[in-house]
C-alpha cells in the first residue's frame, strides 16, 4: 500500500528519497511522487506510474535538483483514481504546506464542503488534498506549522501516517500517526521518516517507532515527539536488525522466487530453539504471560486476510484434531461487523504477515474490548499487531518483498503446528506421540528443499498452461485451505481466474465447467482419503478435464490418470499442507512468468492492506 519516506539534513535528499521509494515500491502502487524544499518555495513532481518514471522525468526537467528538506511517497489509490493530479504530494490553496498521507480521511467530504463554501478549489478528487487545505488554513492562522498539523487533526476523522513541510518552515517536518505505521529514523546531524523501516535502513539503523495518537516536530538534530494536544512524549529509540541483502534479489529474477527458495530456511527458523524434539515438546516465550488463559480456553478463534486466514484454516485442523480444541475460523474483515460473540474466556488469534492489516487490526481491537485474550502470530516486528496483542509469536520469516506471500505462509504453518503440539502435550498427549510429530515436523525443512530442487516440471506445465483462463485447484482435509491458497497465488500474479474446492465438493457445482480445457490442479497425497480424492480425480477425467495432481513419491497410480505428476516427499498429515503448498507456489510463478506478468508487483494489488 502507500509508502513515505522524507529527509531532513545537509545532504542533498533527492536521491535518498528517490532509493526509499524504490525500496517500498514492493508494497504495490500506482502512482509517485517528491516535493522538496528550494530557494525558499517547493519543488514538486509526481505522476501516475513508477518510482522510475519520476526519476526520469527529474532527470529530463532538473538533473541538477538538490535540497536538504524533503518526502516521497508511493500512492495506491484509495479516492479518485490513479492519475499525475491525484499522485501526492499535496498542496493547499496558498502552497504553503505539502503532505504526504497513506490512509482515509473518512470525514474529508464534510471539510471539503466547509472549505469549497470558504472559496478553495481542489485540483483532484482525494481525501489528502483536503487534509492539506484544512492545515493551510490553520497555518495561517497560527504560524507554527506544528500547531497547525494538531489542530487540522483534531478536525479529521479517520487514519493517518503523514509528513507535511513549508517553505515557511524550512528547518522542520511535522509527522503524525494513527492507524498508518510511521517511523523515525534516527542519523547524526539527519533525520528521516519512513512507512516502513527498508526505506531508510541504508542510511540508520537507530528508529523511534510513532505510536497511534502521537505527533513529531523533526529537525536536522533533534525530534520532538508529543499527543495531540502538546503533551511530550518520551520515545526509546530502537535498534533494527534488517539486513540490506535481506531487502535484494540476491540473483533471483524475483523476490518471490527468491522468496519460495528460502523457505527450508524460514521454516527452520520459525521452529528454531521452540522445537524440542526429544521431549516431543515444544515452547514458545511470546505466549509465556497468556499460557494460563489459552490452556483454559472455551475456544480458539483464528482470524486474518488472505494467505494468512488460509493459514488460519489450516491451523483450525491442525486445532482440532491434534490438540482437540474447539477451534473456529473468521475473515478479519466480516468479524468486526457481524457483533461477534467473544468472551474473556475465548482466545483470539491473529495471523498476519505484515501486522498491519487493517481489518485484521480492527478484529483484533473488537476482541480486546470484549475481553478476549488476544495472540498474534505475525512476521514483522514492532508491527501494530504484534504490539497491541496480549501474547503471541514471532514467525521470523524475514522481509516478505513480493506482493504474493509465500514464507510467511508456510512460517505460519509451522508456528501453528509448534502452537498445536504445546496444546496437544499440555492437555494430555503422551512424551512418546510428541516425539513423533516433533521428529515429523523437523524433517520439513530437508522436505522442503527436495521439491525445490526439481524446477523443470513447473516450466513445463507453465508452457502448456499460460493461455488458460480458469483454473480448478482441489483437495480434502486440511488440504483444502491448500487448494484455496494455490489458486489465490496463481489469480494473484498471472491474472488466471482460479477457484480452490473441497474435492469432494465439486461434484456440486464446479464440474459444470469442467471440460477439456480446463486444467485441474489436485493435491492427493497418499492420506486416509487418498482412495476418495482419487474417485473425484476420475470425475474431473470422465469429463476429460486435464489433471496436473501433487502427489507423494512413491504413488505409481496417479501416473494412470494425471497428465502432469509433481512429486513431493510423504509426511505426516497435518504437516502435508507446509510441503503441498510449494509446488503450488512455484507452479503459479512459472505461469504468471510465462505469461508477462509483474510478478512482484501485480495490479492493483498492495503487499500491506492498511485501509479497511
Ligand atoms: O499482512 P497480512 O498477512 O495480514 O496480509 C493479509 C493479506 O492481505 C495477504 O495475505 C494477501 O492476501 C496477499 N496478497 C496474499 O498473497
Amino acid at each position: 500500500m502507500c509508502g513515505i519516506v522524507g529527509y531532513i539534513g545537509s545532504r542533498n535528499c533527492v536521491p535518498i528519497i528517490l532509493e526509499g521509494l524504490r525500496r517500498l515500491e514492493y508494497r504495490g502502487y500506482d502512482s509517485a511522487g517528491i516535493a522538496v524544499l528550494r530557494d525558499g518555495a517547493f519543488f514538486i513532481r509526481k505522476n501516475a506510474g513508477k518510482v522510475a518514471d519520476l526519476a526520469n522525468a527529474l532527470g529530463r526537467e532538473n538533473g541538477t535538483l538538490t535540497a536538504e528538506v524533503g518526502m516521497g511517497h508511493t500512492r495506491w489509490a484509495t479516492h479518485g483514481e490513479p492519475n499525475d493530479v491525484n499522485a501526492h504530494p499535496h498542496w493547499d490553496q496558498h502552497q504553503q504546506v505539502a503532505i504526504v498521507h497513506n490512509g482515509i480521511v473518512e470525514n474529508y467530504m464534510a471539510i471539503k464542503t466547509k472549505l469549497l463554501r470558504d472559496g478553495h478549489t481542489f485540483l483532484g478528487g482525494t481525501d489528502t488534498e483536503v487534509l492539506a487545505h484544512l492545515i493551510g488554513v490553520m497555518f495561517e492562522e497560527c504560524g507554527d506549522l506544528t500547531a497547525a498539523v494538531r489542530g487540522a487533526l483534531r478536525e479529521v476523522d479517520g487514519t493517518y501516517g503523514i509528513v507535511v513541510i513549508s517553505p515557511k518552515a524550512p528547518d522542520k517536518m511535522v509527522v503524525a500517526r494513527k492507524g498508518s505505521p510511521l517511523l523515525i529514523g534516527v542519523g547524526d546531524g539527519e533525520n528521516y521518516v519512513a512507512s516502513d523501516a527498508s526505506a531508510i535502513v541504508a542510511h540508520t539503523r537507530k528508529v523511534v517507532y510513532l505510536d497511534d495518537g502521537e505527533i513529531a516536530e523533526i529537525t536536522r538534530h533533534r525530534v520532538r515527539t508529543m499527543t495531540i494536544d502538546d503533551v511530550t512524549v518520551e520515545k526509546q529509540v530502537q535498534q533494527i536488525t534488517l539486513e540490506l541483502t535481506q531487502i535484494e534479489r540476491g540473483g533471483f529474477e524475483h523476490f518471490m522466487l527468491k522468496e519460495i527458495h528460502e523457505q527450508p530456511e524460514t521454516i527452520l527458523n520459525a521452529m528454531r530453539g521452540r522445537l524440542m524434539v526429544d521431549e516431543g515438546d515444544v515452547r514458545l516465550g511470546g505466549l509465556q504471560n497468556t499460557i494460563g488463559k489459552l490452556l483454559s480456553a472455551r475456544r480458539i478463534v483464528l482470524t486474518a486476510c488472505g494467505t494468512s486466514w488460509h493459514a488460519a484454516l489450516v491451523g483450525e485442523y491442525m486445532l482440532e484434531q491434534i490438540a482437540r480444541v474447539p477451534a473456529e475460523v473468521e475473515y478479519a474483515s466480516e468479524f468486526r461487523y457481524r457483533d461477534p460473540i467473544v468472551n474473556i474466556d475465548d482466545v483470539v488469534l491473529l495471523i498476519s504477515q505484515s501486522g498491519e492489516t487493517a481489518d485484521t487490526l480492527s478484529a483484533l481491537r473488537e476482541a480486546k474490548s470484549k475481553g478476549a485474550t488476544v495472540l498474534g502470530i505475525v512476521n514483522v516486528v514492532g508491527s501494530s499487531i504484534a504490539r497491541e496483542s496480549h501474547g503471541g509469536v514471532y514467525v521470523h520469516a524475514g522481509p516478505e518483498i513480493g506482493v504474493a506471500s509465500t514464507k510467511a505462509f508456510t512460517s505460519q504453518l509451522t508456528v501453528l503446528a509448534l502452537l498445536t503440539i504445546l496444546l496437544a502435550r499440555a492437555r494430555g498427549m503422551t512424551r512418546e506421540r510428541g516425539v513423533v510429530l516433533a521428529k515429523e515436523l523437523a524433517t520439513l525443512p530437508e522436505k522442503v528443499a527436495q521439491v525445490l530442487q526439481n524446477t523443470q516440471v513447473f516450466r513445463d506445465i507453465a508452457e502448456e498452461f499460460k493461455h488458460c483462463h480458469n483454473a480448478l485447484y482441489l483437495g480434502r482435509g486440511a488440504n483444502f485451505p491448500v487448494a484455496l491458497e494455490g489458486a489465490l497465488k496463481l489469480k494473484e500474479i498471472s491474472y488466471i481466474h482460479a477457484e480452490g474446492y473441497p474435492a469432494a465438493e465439486m461434484k456440486h457445482g464446479p464440474i459444470a465447467l469442467i471440460d477439456k480445457n480446463m486444467p485441474v490442479v489436485v493435491i492427493v497425497p497418499k492420506d486416509g482419503i487418498y482412495e476418495k480424492v482419487m474417485s473425484n480425480i476420475q470425475e474431473v477425467r470422465a469429463r476429460r478435464g486435464r489433471i496436473i495432481a501433487v502427489a507423494n513419491e512413491d504413488d505409481t497410480d496417479i501416473d494412470q490418470l494425471a497428465e502432469f505428476v509433481i512429486r513431493v516427499p510423504r509426511t505426516y498429515g497435518f504437516f502435508g499442507p507446509i510441503l503441498n503448498i510449494i509446488p503450488l507456489q512455484l507452479l503459479a510463478y512459472y505461469i504468471a512468468v510465462a505469461r508477462g506478468t509483474n510478478v512482484d508487483q501485480p495490479r492493483n494489488l498492495a503487499k500491506s492492506v492498511t485501509v479497511e
